[in-house]
């Protein structure tokens, strides 16, 4: 996973609890403690200081995800606000999430691997999202819609969230209707 996500974690652990906080969770879950955002590390590790950070906040994981994802979307839009401001609302950014976005990531750092998206338009308004990762981060994905709606006025919402994945979380689809 690339640096930015790490990065971005240990600033919202700093600003939300403490830096006492931060060196308790690097300690706790063994990992590096220092990020480049442009550099690529193990999953392995971010799931360690998640881990690190549920135990001693007692906020379970699928939350602080969840509240990840919410934070970096508003992190997102202040370091590239063209990829928002160009669309007028959150169904037409997401359908360019896949071909505009990761795509766009994928081409400026070729080692990152982001996960998959497609959107399929439905009836009166509605439409599904799929998320497909090996990293099961749909929480975290999750998060960042739910902010990625507010952000476009709130005019839509996530309304049902569907794993077809058996319970592995790596291949989940999101409804999103019309608020
Ligand atoms: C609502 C908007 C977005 C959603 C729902 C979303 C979703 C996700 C998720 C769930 C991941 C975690 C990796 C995984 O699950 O496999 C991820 C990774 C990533 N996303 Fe997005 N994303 C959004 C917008 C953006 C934007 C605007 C950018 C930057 C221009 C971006 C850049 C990245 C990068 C760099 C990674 C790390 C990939 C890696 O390290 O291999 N995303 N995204």
């Amino acid at each position: 996973m690339m640096g930015m996500v790490f990065t971005e974690l240990l600033e919202m652990v700093e600003s939300t609890f403490s830096f006492s906080t931060v060196d308790a969770v690097i300690a706790r879950s063994g990992t590096r403690g220092t990020y480049t955002s442009v550099g690529n590390y193990d999953d392995a590790e971010l799931f360690a200081i998640v881990g690190a950070l549920s135990a001693e906040t007692g906020v379970p994981v699928p939350d602080l995800l969840h509240t990840y994802g919410r934070h970096l979307f508003h992190r997102f839009y202040a370091m590239y606000p063209k990829f928002f401001d160009i669309h007028a609302d959150a169904p037409t950014f997401l359908a360019g999430l896949e071909t505009h976005v990761h795509t766009e990531v994928r081409k400026l750092y070729p080692v990152a691997r982001p996960p998959m998206f497609t959107l399929e338009a439905a009836e009166n308004g509605t439409y599904f999202l799929e998320y497909r990762s090996e990293r099961g981060l749909w929480k975290f994905a999750h998060g960042l819609l739910e902010a990625c709606c507010l952000h476009y006025g709130g005019a839509h919402r996530v309304a049902d969230i569907t794993d077809r994945s058996g319970g592995e979380g790596t291949w989940v689809r999101f409804e999103i209707v019309p608020a």
